[in-house]
């Protein structure tokens, strides 16, 4: 297997990372987890976009264009004969003696990415999973896709341990997102999701089904949702580049609606598949 350490192709049990990368101590940077179908990477400009945002968003400055990313990701896409599955990349701000204040803009941002053969989660797309409510403790940029997940981490185990797949946050009254993907309702066949804002990640997989209902004429809005609304919803779903849109069909122990997949969620999910073939 080959990753990348620092736009350098190495094997993977010869990668080195410094044990005082800001990354590694502090969780001082940014991610992407990128779906890759058929050898090709889906809505790769989107999510070197939003890692250079994120970048931006904490004063990190990605030292490659979205161009050179897609480059080096395709090559490591061949190197690994990846046809099905995911890659994960970070930048950290780079290697400097522990201390708080970041280290001077001379230091390279660390960079590593690597892949992971892995299918479609089909079982769980068609039969839906079950959540758990969690109150959202997390920070106030949520937007920004960093590297300190403790919050996210902290939600999701909570959720595992209760057999479900997973959290969905909320802070008081409002719904915000999951642990790692974002959630929507569908209500008289309108779909409801949290709209852009610092509370939650802006997900690339929630862009695409809201360009999707768009196209289709599904009803939608950007707006926040209760937790009231959560519980007489028809359809509730999850999205991410990993789960793809997938019904949640029992939240705590209650179901929701008829306690299976809706056919909101299952035209989305139809709609999706078309995007990536
Ligand atoms: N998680 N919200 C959070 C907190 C997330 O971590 C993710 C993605 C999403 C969905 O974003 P997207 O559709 O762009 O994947 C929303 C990734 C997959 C992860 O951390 O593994």
């Amino acid at each position: 297997e080959y990753v990348i350490v620092n736009g350098e192709f190495v094997e993977r049990s010869q990668a080195k990372v410094d044990i005082e990368d800001r990354g590694f101590q502090f969780g001082d940077g940014v991610y992407e987890v990128i779906r890759v179908y058929n050898g090709k990477m889906f809505t790769a400009d989107e999510h070197l976009e939003r890692l250079h945002v994120s970048g931006e968003k904490i004063g990190l400055k990605i030292p490659y264009s979205v161009e050179e990313l897609k480059v080096q990701l395709a090559e490591l896409i061949i190197k690994n004969d990846l046809k099905l599955g995911t890659i994960y990349m970070q930048f950290t701000r780079g290697v400097s003696p522990r201390n708080h204040p970041f280290p001077a803009e001379t230091i390279a941002p660390g960079f590593t990415a690597n892949i992971k053969h892995v299918g479609r989660p089909s079982e769980n797309m068609d039969n839906g999973v079950k959540a758990l409510l969690k109150e959202d403790v997390r920070w106030l940029l949520c937007d920004v896709k960093s590297l300190n997940l403790l919050g996210n981490l902290l939600a999701k185990q909570k959720a595992v341990a209760a057999g479900c797949f997973e959290a969905i946050q909320h802070r008081g009254e409002t719904v915000t997102e999951g642990s790692a993907s974002n959630i929507s309702i569908v209500k008289d066949g309108k779909v409801f999701t949290h709209p852009a804002t610092n509370l939650i990640l802006n997900g690339i997989t929630r862009r695409v089904f809201l360009d999707l209902c768009e196209r289709n004429q599904i009803p939608f809005a950007e707006e926040a949702f209760t937790l009231t609304d959560l519980s007489e919803a028809d359809e509730v779903f999850l999205s991410s580049t990993t789960a793809e849109i997938m019904p949640i069909i029992q939240i705590n122990d209650k179901p929701v609606g008829a306690g299976a997949s809706g056919p909101v969620t299952k035209k989305l999910q139809e709609l999706f598949q078309q995007e990536i073939e």
